[in-house]
């Protein structure tokens, strides 16, 4: 997979991507077949236990997708760029150039930057788009463009984005009616979350796929796994065994 093989997608079939922010999760969700990995900056949330995306550090990325790359044979890696790190287009040359040499093959930004998205692919850097809801700069978690002025505006952008050469655009929480028209506005493949069924593909955050945390799912999340139970007893299994001297047993240790 590269990012050309991604454009040729659009039209032949749903592209797939999910998150991933260490070497374990990306081995086995790449040798699944995965189309693309993001580690998106959703890390702040699931991993450091941040509010929101705020927080995330270009240190922060850089480590977890070293972490990420190691693991990954076929799949995209995309690296999402943190808040802050592309306010110039210096800024986002160098910081982009990092997370390339940190092992993404992608960059992904949030919102229509015409000048940065230029200068990165102008370097050589493929970029993938993020138009919706844009969590580093919302004010509140609700799905955008559901007023006709800023439905006209996120299609205007997207089409920007899409002329500057994006290799994908991912919607995020939008009317999946908006989605559909983007959709057909573009040549490049949109990826929906929260989106509906008509973008080119759909990305997920793993964590919320497998059930991590305590009853909470957001409402565009399929939940394949209740990882957060099968994991809390598994725990307290540990501890029982552990407490009633079943664990360790003759076969874990040495004589
Ligand atoms: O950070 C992230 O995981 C993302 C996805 C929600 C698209 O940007």
């Amino acid at each position: 997979m590269n990012v050309d093989d991604v454009r040729r997608l659009k039209g032949v079939r749903k592209i797939t991507v999910l998150t991933a922010y260490d070497y374990q999760i990306a081995k086995i969700i790449d040798a699944a077949g995965i189309d693309m990995i993001l580690v998106g900056d959703s890390l702040g949330m699931v991993v450091l236990g941040y509010e929101d995306t705020k927080q995330v550090t270009m240190e922060d990325m850089i480590r977890h997708i070293q972490a990420v790359a190691r693991g990954v044979r076929s799949a995209i890696v995309v690296g999402d760029l943190p808040i802050h790190s592309y306010d110039t287009v210096e800024d986002a040359l160098a910081n982009a150039g990092r997370l390339m040499e940190a092992g993404a093959h992608a960059v992904k930004l949030e919102g229509n930057r015409p000048d940065i998205v230029k200068a990165l692919i102008e370097r050589g850097i493929p970029v993938q788009g993020h138009l919706g809801l844009l969590p580093q700069t919302a004010q509140s978690m609700k799905v955008k463009g559901k007023r006709r002025s800023e439905a006209e505006r996120i299609i205007a952008d997207a089409k920007k984005l899409d002329s500057l050469g994006v290799f994908s655009i991912v919607l995020e929480c939008i009317p999946m009616d908006l989605a559909r028209r983007i959709t057909e506005a573009v040549e490049t493949p949109t990826i929906g979350i929260g989106a509906g069924v008509h973008c080119d593909g759909q990305v997920l955050v793993m964590n919320d796929m497998i059930g991590m945390d305590d009853g909470y799912s957001p409402r565009h999340a399929n939940v394949y796994l209740d990882l957060n139970d099968l994991i809390g007893k598994a725990v307290k299994s540990y501890i029982e065994d552990v407490k009633a001297e079943r664990f360790p047993a003759d076969r874990h240790s040495f004589h």
